[in-house]
């Protein structure tokens, strides 16, 4: 733990064990696959950031744009000396808007599994915000964790989940993840969560499918990952990056694909890969605002309000526990 004036720093996170795990698991079963959570080492982390500039990836400008606009009536919403706890703070760009908004907040908590971004996101962020606690830690957020002791004795716990990191889990982990935050923020909480619409699937196709190829180089980024850490001798060439709409579900469903016979080994591990086969790495889930009211229902969230953009592209809830 690393302590300065208003800075902390907790380690909670897995080490380089449960990635070999993952992977081995992952590659060893058939449909074979890799948990998306794994996207975000440092370089992964910062594709994701380059993801979310591109001209086709409307989510987080759409979003930056509707917490923007209501600022005012969210953190009227929220109140005064509030502890904001972020789920997958990344950057913590959005979590400055509202922090700039808030009246007086108490504390701001990132919580990232990628270690070093958080760390240099959350000095920033602590040396731009004097006056606020700021609470890092580093854990793997898909799982229930203890949350370090929280600065201010008043105050509600407010969550803070933005970008539809939600859409990543499969429903009924939705409803899992959800619950367990619940927990975390207890009687009185509440959350903000960004969650992507069902639209046009033309639209979707084309985020997930970029032209100067970043969502391509962020999913092969894992290839790359295997062999830096998992002393893997996996050919980067010989895999592509597959994304689709699936409409029944409501999900974009992406995919790395082999493209040719090959056997590659990751940690002292010989495993086979046949032409063609996909291995899955991320969904990515779309849903209305009437559907993610009801599954947030499953959780214990009751609705407060929900912000959108003009076009309908994305939504911005605000929930409370009870
Ligand atoms: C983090 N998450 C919400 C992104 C998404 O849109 O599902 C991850 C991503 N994958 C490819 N592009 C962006």
């Amino acid at each position: 733990m690393i302590s300065r004036a208003r800075f902390t720093f907790y380690d909670l996170a897995p080490g380089e064990e449960s990635f070999r795990d993952a992977v081995l698991n992952g590659l060893g079963r058939t449909p074979k696959s890799i948990p998306c959570k794994f996207f975000y080492d440092a370089r992964g982390s910062a594709l994701f950031e380059a993801i979310c500039r591109l001209p086709e990836y409307y989510p987080t400008r759409t979003e930056v744009a509707i917490l923007e606009e209501n600022a005012a009536e969210i953190a009227a919403q929220i109140g005064p000396h509030s502890r904001l706890i972020e789920f997958g703070s990344g950057a913590s760009t959005k979590a400055r808007i509202l922090l700039r908004a808030l009246d007086r907040p108490a504390a701001y908590v990132p919580v990232d599994i990628s270690r070093e971004h958080l760390r240099d996101a959350a000095i920033s962020l602590a040396e731009d915000f004097p006056s606020l606690a700021v609470v890092a830690v580093c854990a793997d957020y898909t799982r229930p964790f203890p949350l370090p002791p929280l600065p201010g004795p008043s105050g509600k716990r407010v969550g803070f989940f933005p970008g539809s990191t939600i859409g990543n889990f499969e429903p009924d982990a939705a409803v899992d993840f959800l619950a367990n935050y619940a927990r975390i923020l207890g009687a009185g909480g509440e959350m903000l969560i960004g969650v992507d619409l069902k639209k046009d699937p033309a639209i979707l196709d084309a985020a997930y499918n970029d032209r100067a190829g970043v969502t391509a180089k962020f999913n092969l980024n894992l290839i790359e990952r295997i062999n830096r850490e998992l002393d893997g001798d996996l050919d980067i060439d010989r895999f592509e990056h597959v994304a689709f709409y699936n409409e029944a579900e409501g999900r974009i469903e992406i995919y790395l694909r082999s493209l040719a016979n090959q056997e590659a080994w990751i940690a002292g591990t010989p495993i086979l890969f046949a032409e063609g086969e996909l291995i899955h790495t991320e969904y990515s889930y779309k849903y209305s605002v009437p559907e993610f009211r009801a599954l947030a229902a499953e959780a214990n969230f009751r609705p407060v309000d929900t912000w959108t953009d003009p076009a309908e592209l994305f939504s911005v809830h605000y929930f409370r526990v009870g």
